[in-house]
């Protein structure tokens, strides 16, 4: 049947209207889930400092990423943790298989604990934010695991005395509130022999004078803006994302400490531990040299020879 133009303007008419009435629907459904994701995600800066730094990490920094699974290899990135816990464990001597019944210790999203625990470790867990403490219970349940997991701050958290064969702290130390008080609960819990890993931001970075110079222009107000605005530039808009946890972590955490190696080896060797492993690069900064922008010196290994203070 050939349309009439009467018959065409009153069949247009009605797609137009079924088209607006769909188009409403739908715009309608977009708007509550909208709403919902925001209530759902709402940066609450209002929030007393642990509070908030819980509420950080959770949700705008390292939980989005690594709370329900570990991060894809990517090259030159620590999105992997199985990945750089090999190369760690190949520095210590200490094979995948062998970690079958040693006891570890580990702070953090919970990826790193499920890696040491998948190889039969007796892994204890700690983190400031409740929700991946969850996370590794529901982990612990369909593996069949038993990670001994604890939501807190390793700050008023007790360790207990010559516990551990493995500490394993990636990016964690810089960020304590009383690193030095942390330590010595550190040591103080590892077996005599134990290993502990310590990553921390090396001081004079170049990196680091830009980022302590951003912490201290900005307040929390800021931060929705600059995480929208750093998920633009850097994550194609993506707000969870590797590059926009690292700045939501730099500059929004309370505590942000640069040390020097040659201090923390001085403390490490107070406390009765012995470096195992450092990459003794121990080179002052020269910002004027083209030689590098960025050196090593920022991770050590420490094996425990004598029990430490108490
Ligand atoms: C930079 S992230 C990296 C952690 C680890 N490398 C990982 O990938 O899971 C720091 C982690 O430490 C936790 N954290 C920070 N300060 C803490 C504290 N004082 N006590 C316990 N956990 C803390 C945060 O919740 C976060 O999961």
């Amino acid at each position: 049947m050939q349309l009439t133009s009467t018959n065409s303007s009153i069949g247009l008419i009605y797609a137009l209207k079924k088209i607006s009435i769909d188009y409403f629907k739908i715009q309608f459904k977009y708007k509550v889930i909208i709403i919902i994701l925001i209530k759902k995600n709402k940066i609450n800066i209002s929030l007393k400092k642990d509070k908030f730094t819980e509420f950080l990490y959770q949700k705008l920094a390292w939980g989005p990423l690594y709370k329900k699974a570990d991060g894809k290899v990517i090259e030159n990135l620590d999105n992997n943790s199985e990945k750089y816990i090999k190369k760690s464990l190949k520095i210590m001597k200490i094979s995948p298989k062998s970690l079958k019944n040693k006891t570890v210790f580990n702070i953090g999203t919970g990826r790193e604990a499920k890696v040491f625990a998948k190889y039969g470790a007796l892994v204890t867990h700690l983190d400031i934010g409740k929700e991946t403490v969850k996370e590794v219970k529901r982990w612990n349940k369909k593996t069949k695991k038993k990670i001994k997991t604890f939501s807190g701050d390793i700050n008023d958290f007790n360790l207990g005395l010559k516990k551990f064969d493995i500490i394993f702290l990636a990016g964690i130390y810089q960020h304590l509130k009383n690193p030095a008080y942390c330590l010595i609960k550190f040591l103080n819990a590892l077996k005599v022999n134990g290993i502990m890993y310590l990553g921390f931001y090396r001081t004079g970075e170049f990196k680091y004078f830009i980022v302590d110079t951003i912490r201290y222009l900005v307040n929390k107000k800021l931060l929705p803006k600059i995480r929208e605005l750093n998920s633009i530039i850097y994550c194609t808009g993506h707000l969870n994302h590797y590059q926009s946890s690292r700045v939501m972590d730099d500059f929004f955490v309370p505590y942000k400490h640069n040390f020097h190696p040659r201090d923390v080896i001085h403390d490490i060797k107070k406390l009765g531990g012995e470096i195992l492993y450092f990459d003794n690069d121990m080179r002052e900064y020269n910002h004027e040299s083209k030689n590098y922008f960025t050196i090593g010196g920022d991770r050590i290994y420490i094996k425990k020879k004598k029990n430490s203070l108490n």
